[in-house]
């Protein structure tokens, strides 16, 4: 029987990069049954609320979903909670367990001339994996509140919270290059110290791999001084909040960048890491490569289809050495094409 994917376009640029991560799957005939449903501030004017019933059940009942951008200036009056951002991304995080957020920032090659930093620090490639807890921490302890007075958090990790998502970057590094930088705060937090414990614990399971620990002031240092020393980075949801943008940026082009979020039992949610781009919707001109991207992902952690995700990805590549580029990424010499031109590029070499 085929299998589900629900499809959450969302807002801005959303549908747009979505129509093209769908041609390009469509190309690979896969046995895979489509379903759309409404996220966002497209939900939030069409149904009240940025995630109604029909798209949580859409949801459930499929293998994974497949997430463009929500967001945009018209909802940002709304009280945060139910903005489209908050409204949406978390409760689909917390109702569907999405504990471990992977967000590989990779140079492409031939984009090498995009990032921020001098050529000779990313001089033979960047290609580190931020794993980050995505379900706990200070985004979802309890209490948490404002009141005339004061406002509050509260930053808790559960024992097998840290536990999970450890072994998720362990098993990840063992498929890389073998080494962990687990992030911290133990100098001042106590949420931090069992974190660091509780790290070198399920480390004990895992002597092939090269675990360290760093402050998170320091590794946001680290991340633009040497940022070829990190293989795979773990962190607790804020700080891997912080750090997965600031490593996104390193690579230049923050329009390829894929994220997967995923739970026990192989469901996951698949996005790419850039917003819903108001400035730019509508125009047809923006990047579909990272949701081109996160739809591999999407394949190769749910479906469990490798070979095919790494078609998609071959051909991504296989576009960008031969020089065509959306305006993000565009540069001299190289061939400048819209939204759809890149969609068809990429799905002309499938197949
Ligand atoms: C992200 C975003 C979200 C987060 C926001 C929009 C709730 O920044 O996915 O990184 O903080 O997790
Ligand atoms: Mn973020």
């Amino acid at each position: 029987m085929a299998k589900q994917v629900a499809v959450l376009a969302g807002d801005g640029i959303g549908p747009e990069i979505m129509a093209e991560a769908i041609k390009v799957l469509d190309k690979l005939k896969l046995d895979i049954k489509y379903k759309e449903a409404d996220v966002g501030g497209a939900a939030i004017d069409k149904h009240g609320k940025a995630l109604p019933q029909e798209t949580i059940d859409a949801c459930r009942e499929s293998a994974a979903i497949l997430f463009g951008a929500v967001g945009g200036p018209k909802w940002e009056k709304l009280p945060p909670e139910q903005q489209p951002e908050r409204g949406a991304l978390l409760p689909l995080r917390k109702i569907f367990d999405l504990y471990a957020n992977l967000r590989p920032a990779k140079i492409f090659a031939p984009l090498a001339d995009a990032s921020t930093l001098r050529p000779d620090i990313i001089e033979g490639g960047l290609d580190l994996l931020i794993v980050r807890e995505l379900t706990s921490g200070i985004y979802f302890g309890d209490p948490k509140g404002i009141t005339e007075e004061e406002g509050f958090d509260t930053m808790r990790y559960k024992k097998h919270e840290v536990e999970r998502i450890a072994k998720v970057a362990f098993e990840a590094a063992r498929k890389r290059g073998k080494k962990v930088t687990s992030i911290d705060k133990a100098n001042v937090l106590s949420t931090m110290v069992f974190w660091r414990n509780t790290v070198t614990e399920v480390h004990k399971k895992y002597p092939d791999i090269e675990l360290s620990h760093m402050y998170v002031d320091n590794a946001a240092m680290q991340l633009v001084r040497n940022p070829k020393q990190f293989d795979v980075i773990l962190a607790g949801n804020m700080f891997g909040d912080i750090l997965s943008d600031e490593a996104s940026m390193l690579t230049g082009s923050i329009g390829m960048l894929p994220s997967a979020s995923i739970g026990e039992g192989g469901f996951g949610l698949y996005e790419p890491i850039h917003g819903s781009a108001p400035d730019i919707a509508g125009k047809g001109i923006a990047n579909p490569l990272a949701q081109i991207l996160s739809s591999a992902m999407l394949l190769r952690h749910s479906l469990n289809m490798e070979s095919e995700a790494r078609k998609i990805e071959s051909a991504v590549e296989e576009v960008l050495n031969e020089g065509y580029r959306t305006g993000d990424i565009m540069s001299v010499g190289c061939q400048k094409v819209n939204c759809a031109e890149m969609g068809n590029l990429v799905s002309e070499k499938i197949g």
